[in-house]
């Protein structure tokens, strides 16, 4: 499938001889992308189908080389414990990494900071929290850099009877509600698109249904979109949504 919406934004914003170059998309490109689907308004992403990967270029030259070694020493230091020296968590509360976009580990290791001026976290996670602030700007280039290099070994569903209920909403969201389709940013095989729209395939239910629930509260207060797409969800839409994340490849 090919998003129409997306070639479109991409072309007209001049993208589109850059992407036969996968590579890392600019923060232009994203800003460009990320602006028109809000510009558009989330029905229309909810009714767009799945978009293609969007124009990609290569990372500025002047950005520092992340060191895969050190990233691998940190890992394996300070994260394993929790997330697995491969990132590969073995425990459903704590996110499997392994394959995750580099610029959204980054981002989340960010958020969890509390920053100088701040009154808190942009993301409040009480674990999280003195792990990121430990964690110098290359310590984050180079774990983040180095999970992301990792293959996952995914998660699985285990509820098979909420299955189709949560391809439906993952598919083509809830239009009586205003729910968009989560292909829209996450694409269909969940695989996301770096570097705004995280992988979500073969998370652990457990930590899907868990971010579900605090961006619908606010207390996960780092995604204005997550939280407006959640807040009509109910639990059982949640779980489902999350049983269909986990067994997606
Ligand atoms: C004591 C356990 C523990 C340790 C050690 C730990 N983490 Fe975490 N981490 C967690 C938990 C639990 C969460 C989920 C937080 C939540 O529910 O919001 C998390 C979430 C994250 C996320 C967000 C992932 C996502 O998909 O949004 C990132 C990134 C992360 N950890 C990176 C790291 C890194 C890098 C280290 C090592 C420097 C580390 N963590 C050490 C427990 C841990
Ligand atoms: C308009 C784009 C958009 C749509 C549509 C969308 N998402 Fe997201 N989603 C995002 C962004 C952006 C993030 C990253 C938030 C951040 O930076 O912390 C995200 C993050 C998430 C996360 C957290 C992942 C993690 O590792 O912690 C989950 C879970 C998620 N989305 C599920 C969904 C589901 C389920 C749907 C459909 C009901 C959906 N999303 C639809 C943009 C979107």
């Amino acid at each position: 499938m090919k998003s129409d919406m997306n070639s479109i934004s991409l072309n007209t914003a001049g993208f589109q001889s850059r992407s036969v170059r996968p590579r890392r998309p600019s923060g232009l490109a994203n800003a460009v992308l990320l602006s028109l689907v809000v510009g558009l308004g989330l029905p229309v992403v909810a009714s767009a189908a799945a978009p293609a990967a969007p124009a990609a270029a290569a990372a500025p030259a002047q950005a520092p080389k992340a060191d895969l070694a050190k990233g691998a020493a940190i890992a394996s230091q300070v994260c394993a414990a929790c997330h697995a020296a491969d990132g590969n968590s073995s425990i459903a509360d704590n996110p499997i990494l392994a394959g995750q976009h580099a610029a959204y580990l980054a981002k989340q290791l960010h958020n969890f900071q509390v920053k100088p001026n701040a009154q808190k976290a942009e993301r409040e996670n009480a674990i999280m929290a003195g792990f990121a602030a430990g964690l110098s700007e290359s310590d984050i280039r180079d774990v983040t850099a180095f999970y992301a290099a990792q293959t996952i070994k995914p998660s699985f569903a285990q509820k098979k009877d909420v299955l189709a209920l949560g391809q439906k909403i993952y598919r083509a969201g809830i239009t009586a509600k205003g729910i968009p389709a989560c292909v829209g940013c996450h694409a269909p095989n969940g695989a996301g698109i770096p570097a705004q729209y995280p992988r979500l395939a073969g998370q652990y239910a457990q930590y899907t249904k868990t971010q579900l629930t605090a961006f619908r509260s606010g207390a996960r207060a780092n995604s204005a979109q997550m939280n407006k797409i959640s807040a009509q969800l109910t639990d059982q839409e949640m779980e489902a949504l999350a049983e269909y994340i986990a067994g997606l490849r």
